[in-house]
């Protein structure tokens, strides 16, 4: 690499003056933003990226499950490009970082490659990634899971949201349900850059987090089917409150996790009451639960003592429990020559860095199962993710945007 490649620097005023301009699709009131897949503001912010992509000279190609591919030509079209990118979309709560910096450093890389006149020998392409979140539909990571063919194109289109409009409808209405089959698009490896989502770069003042596995992932849908009746002449003994069963299994949850802890997580996000009111004991309960583990062991655990605690309380307050396994990701264990990648980009721009795991999901975990993948993580603030208040620096996000295009620039290899 010649001294001009390897001194090659990305604009940081512009990705940062980038990040802020897409934050007003979706914008909330509390500086984060709210920008659920496939909904009028993901349909802006695709729009934008479109735009910018063809401004700087990429040909973008959109597959059926609205994946956006944006590619540069490279001196050998034989060669399969090399992939970069993250997502768009967002959580009801969310912030300006998870998946923006990753997409938006992307394009900053491709900038700043056009603005140099470096031509790389193999193509590179960058990717938006529909529904990472998955909170919208379920699961996480749709487009990239299809992608590697863990699920076929029609099942994922027909998956509904709470209101029953299914990924088709929601692509169609917002004009992204593209002609590129799934698939179509070849990439040879991926990159992705990402805030932490966690506590542990800044704690120890790490600048790069050289992601090098990922947790594993157990989500279920539960239903609790008790017994409505009257919230003041039903005797407490006789009561079969779905409510009540929730609060134990959430605690149950907790319990579990803690015990296999640090190397486990457990969560239930979602509770719905079904025609919930002040004087009836509530009949039916709705809730979902989301157990994570970087060990397949531990998640074998989680599972296996998950069931047994659900069938003693339900046994116990004599109501039934559905709980339906509806998706699990084994632990990601990221390609070892990419990692290194990371790591020697990492040191000959002299940051500090460390290895970590990744606690989030990801779309590379699942690319990782097909192609090589591997993740440059950055510090966020106070570790806070998931929500509005998210936070990282002009700094950092540059200087997980300089090892991205490094990686990048290795992989894809640039002339002497
Ligand atoms: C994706 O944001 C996840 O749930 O890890
Ligand atoms: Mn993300
Ligand atoms: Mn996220």
């Amino acid at each position: 690499m010649s001294r001009a490649v390897s001194n090659l620097q990305i604009d940081s005023a512009r990705l940062w003056d980038t990040i802020h301009e897409t934050a007003k699709f979706g914008a909330t009131a509390k500086g984060g933003l709210r920008r659920l897949t496939l909904s009028p503001e993901d349909k802006e912010v695709r729009d934008w990226f479109r735009r910018a992509c063809e401004a700087a000279g990429l040909e973008v190609r959109i597959d059926t499950l609205g994946a956006m591919f944006a590619l540069r030509k490279g001196r050998d079209m034989s060669k399969p490009p090399v992939g970069l990118g993250s997502h768009l979309d967002t959580q009801p709560t969310g912030g300006k970082f998870d998946g923006v910096l990753g997409t938006l450093a992307a394009l900053e890389v491709v900038r700043t490659l056009n603005d140099a006149g470096i031509e790389t020998d193999a193509p590179i392409c960058i990717v938006n990634w529909t529904n990472e979140e998955g909170s919208r539909f379920a699961p996480a990571m749709m487009a990239s899971a299809a992608y590697v063919g863990d699920f076929t194109p029609e099942d994922i289109l027909s998956r509904k949201d709470a209101e029953g409009v299914t990924v088709a409808e929601a692509l169609d209405a917002i004009g992204y349900r593209g002609t590129s089959p799934v698939g179509a698009q070849k990439l040879g490896c991926f990159v992705e850059l990402h805030i932490e989502q966690g506590p542990i770069l800044e704690a120890e003042h790490k600048t790069i987090g050289v992601v090098d596995s990922g947790q594993g992932v157990l989500w279920y849908d539960g239903k609790i089917t008790g017994f409505e009746s009257h919230a003041g002449s039903t005797p407490m003994p006789l009561r079969r409150d779905a409510l009540a069963t929730l609060s134990e299994i959430v605690l149950a949850v907790e319990t579990i996790a803690r015990k296999h802890g640090p190397n486990a997580v457990g969560t239930v996000g979602e509770a719905v009451i079904a025609n919930p009111s002040r004087n009836v004991i509530p009949g039916e309960v709705a809730f979902t639960v989301d157990c994570r583990s970087a060990d397949g062991a531990i998640m074998d655990a989680l599972d296996r003592e998950l069931r047994g605690a659900i069938a003693e309380i339900a046994t116990r307050r004599k109501v039934e429990v559905a709980l339906k396994l509806i998706w699990r990701k084994p632990p990601t264990h990221f390609n070892p020559k990419l990692v290194d990648a990371v790591e020697h980009a990492a040191d000959m721009l002299g940051y500090s860095h460390r290895r970590i795991t990744s606690g989030a999901g990801h779309d590379s975990c699942n690319l990782n199962t097909k192609l090589p993948a591997a993740m440059v993580f950055v510090p966020c603030k106070d570790g806070v993710s998931h929500n509005e208040l998210e936070d990282a620096t002009q700094a950092d996000c540059a200087a997980g945007a300089n090892v991205l295009m490094h990686t990048v620039l290795t992989l894809a290899g640039v002339a002497a």
